[in-house]
């Protein structure tokens, strides 16, 4: 198709007294309908169920987004193994009858997948329409020409059989939303809306749209198109309008150019978002189709020596790695499920993320644009070079360009994602012509967009055999880099010598070590006489690299792996890997309070191990905490056992010779955690915390009497009618002082009464084989959890939780009318 581009001119309404929000005008024909409800499912290959006379009554009902993998059982001898978490996988099929909504004959219709796991086949009324083999990918099809008066029928093939395709559990089937897109033949194409904020500061912004057209029509269409921006509260700040005309069968592109004065710019702390609202009329004012794009306003730069500048100003990115499945739901994860997840992370000081090593849903992304992370949106775990069987490396030669133009065409609306990564720990890095590859692939994604850089997540740098070639690395334009600290020098110095090296590169740790752990244990083991438990050791690495990290501008962040557990990259009876700061259902565990004492700057102590070591009275048992406060004192019992203190980073004299900005702190370690050995006797200890000379915080951990009791909790005390909303359920079992139990591992009963539903229940526990399906759950170190849905009703929803012998408790919650998305019927 060819293109023809039109300039247009701004008018500037910031600075005019537009004081009203602005109104709704008309939609036109566009309507955007969730078509997740009514779906029927069959577990299995079913030959002929395209036909849309095939008999699906017997088939199973259910709503999308769906993952059928979670269902389990967990089976040591399944064929995705330890990387897919020991779960099931295979063919299966979907089919959903519809009779369209009343509305013009010429209107055209289209079905967006947001993800399909995966080798998804789709037909209408019979009619393939395509294959897609990416699991990750979004995609679209047009359904207009096939469409029939009457019932018609989508069938939709997933073939997730051949296994191994992933490292890590993907889960399998429709397991993202499903949409029906109906617009006028002239509208604006599919992610052809493309919104980049040229220049941006607090005083005055430049905006600028390109807006793609497209005339499916027979005949030439011509009129204007009229953008308004809305600011953060819906108010009209910026308003332009252009002229277009496009012929029959074609395409054309408009540039609108926009001027707001005081901009709020997009940040993590200061998540700002706007809004385009572009209407397209014909010449006599008859409206042809609108679409709102949500956008932010923020300026970002990558610099060799100062690091990553949002909006002028210097941000060392604290990241995490995240997968994109949600534990106990499997792969079709709520958003509230994430939202959860999200606000955790950011109150442990988490401002950023990488999505390894995949296109997230779409909604992951809206929710870092909201509650602000910066995103290192990530594409692909292979290219050529396979890392498992049926890995993507097979299809990426036929499939890179199409699936990477999608990718970024979808998502460079976000202001939270800051940059691409093009692939995770890829084989061409240190191949003979692996450069070639990334050329071509970066050259794709600087087409698309222009304003993001890319990198690739690097784990061979520098190896004796094999490592990254200089000119894979040349090719970036940011470096990144995995587990630096693996290579040589670079244990004590990181990427230094790299930046000595080659000062004009930019660097950023894409993937990195973690403070491991399993939440709750503490094997002591059982020598007692050289005990050397593996909760004193584990943050060691952690705290060296992020005092390189802090420490070095030029060193734009780390992202370590991970933020939350994940479904496989795990060794029976393990079904999932720990490497999260959050368990499985969300539940911090030691290392969420390290990073939380390094990225926060509120006043906390935390406390660990738990005090309850009968058997072991008399022996020396290591009692560590995480702080930032200057000093902690320790007692045992009221008994004090001493005073320990952190620097970082150590106090060095500032203008003057012996002139300290602020007192000088001797320091009794030069790690990053205070640590005591603390002969056991049962009783509390109590760690008091000081800044300067004043007490700021305390922390007390006690040993507990045996479970007496479930106590509840839950995260929201309404959730809305109508958007599959989520609540969760906490359940700890305490003893008759109410203190948590912390090797309480009591089955727990599980009712809920009211409009919602038990959806799935967890508890962090690796080696837990159990149905998340099930009414009831084990606790694992004194937890569980129930994840609890809304549907279409409001009313109060009480949850129930019973254990044997221990006293149950009840929690309510109040379903409340919600804003549900419209919905197909
Ligand atoms: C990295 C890899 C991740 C994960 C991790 C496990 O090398 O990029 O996907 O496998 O190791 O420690």
């Amino acid at each position: 198709m060819r293109r023809s581009h039109l300039l247009t001119v701004s008018f500037l309404l910031a600075g005019l007294s537009v004081s009203a929000i602005a109104q709704e005008p008309p939609a036109g024909p566009r309507q955007r309908l969730l078509m997740d409800f009514d779906w029927r499912f069959a577990d299995g290959d079913a030959g002929g169920a395209e036909a849309p006379g095939y008999d699906d009554s017997s088939w199973r009902r259910l709503d999308l987004p769906h993952d059928w993998s979670i269902e389990g059982p967990y089976d040591s001898a399944a064929v995705t193994a330890g990387g897919g978490g020991y779960l099931p996988t295979g063919v299966s099929w979907y089919r959903r009858s519809f009779v369209l909504p009343p509305g013009p004959s010429n209107r055209r219709v289209a079905v967006q997948f947001d993800g399909i796991y995966q080798n998804s086949d789709v037909w209408i009324n019979g009619t393939h329409l395509g294959h897609r083999p990416y699991g990750y990918i979004s995609f679209t099809y047009d359904l207009t020409p096939h469409l029939v008066e009457g019932e018609n029928v989508l069938a939709v093939r997933v073939d997730n059989s051949k296994q191994p395709n992933s490292r890590w559990y993907s889960g399998s089937g429709i397991y993202r939303h499903v949409w029906m897109k109906l617009t006028g033949p002239l509208h604006v194409g599919g992610w052809g809306t493309f919104i980049t904020t040229p220049e941006a500061d607090s005083s005055s912004a430049r905006v600028e749209a390109r807006i793609r057209l497209e005339n499916d029509a027979y005949i030439s269409h011509s009129g204007s198109v009229r953008s308004a921006i809305l600011d953060p509260g819906g108010r009209e700040v910026a308003f332009t309008e252009s002229p277009f005309s496009v012929v029959s069968g074609r395409q054309s592109e408009i540039e609108q150019v926009f001027r707001l004065t005081s901009p709020s710019l997009w940040s993590p702390a200061s998540p700002a978002l706007y809004t385009l609202r572009t209407t397209v009329e014909d010449g006599s004012g008859g409206i042809l189709d609108r679409t709102e794009t949500r956008f932010g306003i923020r300026q970002i730069a990558f610099d060799a020596d100062r690091g990553f500048l949002l909006n002028g100003e210097r941000v060392k990115m604290r990241g995490v790695n995240l997968h994109h499945g949600g534990g106990p739901v499997g792969a079709a994860v709520p958003e509230a499920v994430w939202e959860r997840r999200l606000r955790k992370l950011k109150e442990m000081g988490v401002n950023a993320i990488r999505t390894a090593h995949n296109p997230p849903a779409p909604e992951f992304l809206d929710l870092c644009d909201e509650l602000g992370f910066l995103v290192m949106n990530e594409a692909f775990d292979e290219w050529t070079h396979g890392k498992v069987e049926f890995g993507y490396h097979i299809d990426f030669a036929e499939w890179h360009e199409r699936d990477l133009v999608d990718f970024i065409r979808r998502d460079r609306n976000h202001p939270s994602v800051v940059m691409w990564s093009l692939g995770n720990e890829i084989g061409e890095q240190h191949a003979p012509g692996g450069d070639a590859v990334l050329r071509e692939l970066v050259e794709i994604a600087h087409r698309e967009d222009p304003t993001r850089p890319v990198t690739t997540g690097n784990d061979h740098i520098y190896a004796d055999d094999g490592a990254t070639t200089e000119a894979f690395m040349d090719l970036l334009d940011v470096v990144g880099y995995n587990y630096v600290d693996r290579w040589h020098e670079r244990r004590e110095l990181y990427a230094t010598q790299d930046r000595h090296a080659h000062p004009d590169w930019k660097f950023i740790g894409t993937e990195s070590v973690v403070v491991w752990g399993t939440r709750g244990e503490y094997s002591l083991r059982d020598d007692t006489a050289r005990a050397r438990p593996f909760y004193t050791a584990t943050m060691i690495r952690p705290e060296q690299l992020w005092k390189f990290v802090s420490l070095n501008d030029w060193f734009m962040g780390d992202f370590m792996w991970t933020g939350v557990d994940y479904l496989g990259e795990s060794r029976w009876p393990r079904k999932n890997s720990t490497s999260g700061v959050l368990d499985l259902v969300g539940f911090p565990d030691d290392g969420y309070y390290f990073y939380k004492s390094q990225w926060t700057d509120e006043p906390m102590i935390h406390l660990f191990p738990h005090w309850n070591w009968k058997g072991r009275e008399g022996q020396f048992i290591p009692v560590l905490a995480y702080t930032n406060v200057d000093a902690v004192e320790l007692y045992l019992n009221d008994r004090f056992i001493g005073e320990k203190r952190i620097e970082f980073p150590r106090q060095g004299t500032t203008g003057t010779w012996n002139n300290y900005e602020t007192p000088p702190v001797f320091p009794t370690t030069a790690d990053l955690h205070l640590s005591w050995d603390v002969p056991y006797e049962p009783g509390s200890l109590r760690a008091v915390g000081k800044r300067g000379n004043e007490v700021v915080v305390t922390a007390e951990t006690w040993t507990t009497g045996a479970p007496a009791a479930l106590r509840l909790g839950v995260d929201r005390i309404e959730i809305r009618a109508g958007e599959r909303d989520v609540a969760h359920v906490t359940v700890e079992v305490v003893d008759s002082d109410g203190r948590v139990v912390p090797d309480a591992d009591d089955l727990v009963r599980f009712s809920v009464d009211g409009p919602a539903l038990l959806i799935a229940v967890g508890n962090g526990d690796p080696t837990d084989h159990a149905s998340y399906q099930l009414p009831e759950r084990r606790a694992f170190h004194g937890l569980a959890l129930a994840f609890v849905q809304s549907l279409d009703e409001t009313g109060r929803v009480r949850v129930r939780a019973e254990a044997e012998g221990l006293a149950a408790d009840s929690i309510e919650f109040r379903v409340v009318p919600g804003n549900p998305r419209p919905r197909l019927p």
